[in-house]
């Protein structure tokens, strides 16, 4: 993901949440520590990730899929690539916050082996009023993610899209 993808990536934003990200701070994720990663289909770019990582621990920070694209394989795909590239990074533990009521990313975490570890109460915007995150865990065993392409999922990735 470069500058010149950061406007397609706020439009998929805007279309994906209820409280999407301003173009600023996809600007502000282009730095060193920072994995941000847009999947393109044909023309233009149909998703993103974005994770960061310090002292070993990353922290998943963003992930949505265009909704003409969604159900394909594409969110699977994207998480993926950025726990393998957390990986290589030697990054040992991932953590996310996804809204309680968000079955579908839920569902798509849980597939991938996190874990609920915690709530955080009213942690997001909704309309006017707040809700709920759930924070979920995956540890990362480096040698499961080595470039030879021994991640577990990998059957699961190999699906048609
Ligand atoms: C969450 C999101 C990224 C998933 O992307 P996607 O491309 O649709 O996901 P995939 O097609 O790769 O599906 C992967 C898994 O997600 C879950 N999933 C996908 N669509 C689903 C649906 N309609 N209902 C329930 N679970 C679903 C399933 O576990 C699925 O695995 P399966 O196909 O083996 O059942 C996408 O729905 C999205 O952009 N949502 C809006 C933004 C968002 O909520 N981001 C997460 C913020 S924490």
């Amino acid at each position: 993901m470069g500058v010149s993808d950061v406007a397609d990536v706020a439009r998929i934003e805007r279309l994906s949440s209820p409280a999407p990200w301003e173009d600023d701070l996809f600007r502000g994720c282009l730095r060193p520590d920072y994995l941000c990663r847009v999947m393109e289909q044909g023309a233009g770019v149909v998703g993103f990730a974005i994770a960061n990582h310090a002292a070993g621990e990353g922290h998943l920070l963003n992930l949505a899929v265009h909704p003409d694209w969604r159900g394909r394989g594409c969110g699977r795909r994207l998480l993926w690539t950025v726990l393998r590239l957390l990986a290589r990074r030697r990054v040992t533990s991932v953590f996310l916050e996804v809204r309680r009521s968000n079955e579908r990313a839920i569902a798509l975490y849980e597939r991938f082996g996190f874990a609920v570890i915690g709530m955080r109460q009213d942690y997001y915007a909704r309309g006017n009023g707040r809700e709920d995150a759930l924070t979920m865990r995956r540890e990362i065993d480096g040698a499961e993610w080595t470039a030879s392409g021994g991640a577990p999922v990998d059957s699961w990735l190999e699906q048609e899209m």
